[in-house]
């Protein structure tokens, strides 16, 4: 975690809790922004508010939406998804994290991966997985800290913004 006062520490102020539906907009938001300017998500139009209200629907309780919230305000979230919808894969979920651009770097990336790390140990998942797209070097690097290994690299499977990307898969055992 970053040191410092309040000041030169925003997640001090930032406490991570469930989503609720009346985050939807903020998460859509966050989440369209990193559609249109990243390859963090191989979506390559933004979602809808109802598509977005869905995606949060279909996060039961096994599966939750946290939000990072700063006094009302959300910015960011993270996720655990179903890894598929065969019953054997139950106890195997994937991550997925996004932070506002502008919040970025103040440890509120770091904060989300540990909570929702956290929740995935508190529900009993056996595994967690992470598919980072080729020169993601902070969420490799934030995912290594927190005790992920790369298990294998997808070549060229997306394509965006006029080329072909790899994905690194990582993944985490829990307790
Ligand atoms: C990935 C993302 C969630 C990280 O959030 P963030 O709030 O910027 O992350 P933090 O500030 O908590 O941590 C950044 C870390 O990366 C490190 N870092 C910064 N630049 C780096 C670089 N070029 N290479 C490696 N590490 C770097 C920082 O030192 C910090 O590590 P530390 O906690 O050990 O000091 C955010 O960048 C984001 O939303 N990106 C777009 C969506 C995305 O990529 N999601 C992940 C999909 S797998």
């Amino acid at each position: 975690m970053n040191s410092g006062d309040a000041s030169s520490s925003p997640t001090t102020q930032v406490t991570l809790r469930r989503a609720t539906e009346a985050d939807v907009p903020s998460i859509a938001e966050i989440y369209n922004e990193a559609v249109r300017t990243t390859v963090a998500t191989f979506d390559t139009e933004p979602r809808s508010l109802d598509a977005q209200r869905e995606w949060l629907h279909h996060h039961d309780p096994g599966h939750p939406v946290l939000v990072a919230d700063r006094q009302g305000h959300v910015v960011g979230w993270a996720s655990l998804s179903p890894w598929s919808d065969r019953r054997a894969y139950d106890g195997t979920a994937e991550v997925s994290f996004y932070v506002r651009s502008e919040e970025r770097g103040r440890g509120i990336g770091r904060h989300l991966l540990e909570g929702i790390v956290s929740t995935g140990q508190e529900l009993q998942l056996h595994a967690l997985l992470s598919r980072i797209a080729d020169g993601n070097s902070v969420s490799v690097h934030l995912h290594e800290s927190l005790g992920f290994r790369p298990v294998g690299v997808m070549r060229e499977v997306g394509f965006k913004f006029g080329r072909w990307i790899d994905v690194h898969l990582f993944q985490r055992m829990l307790p």
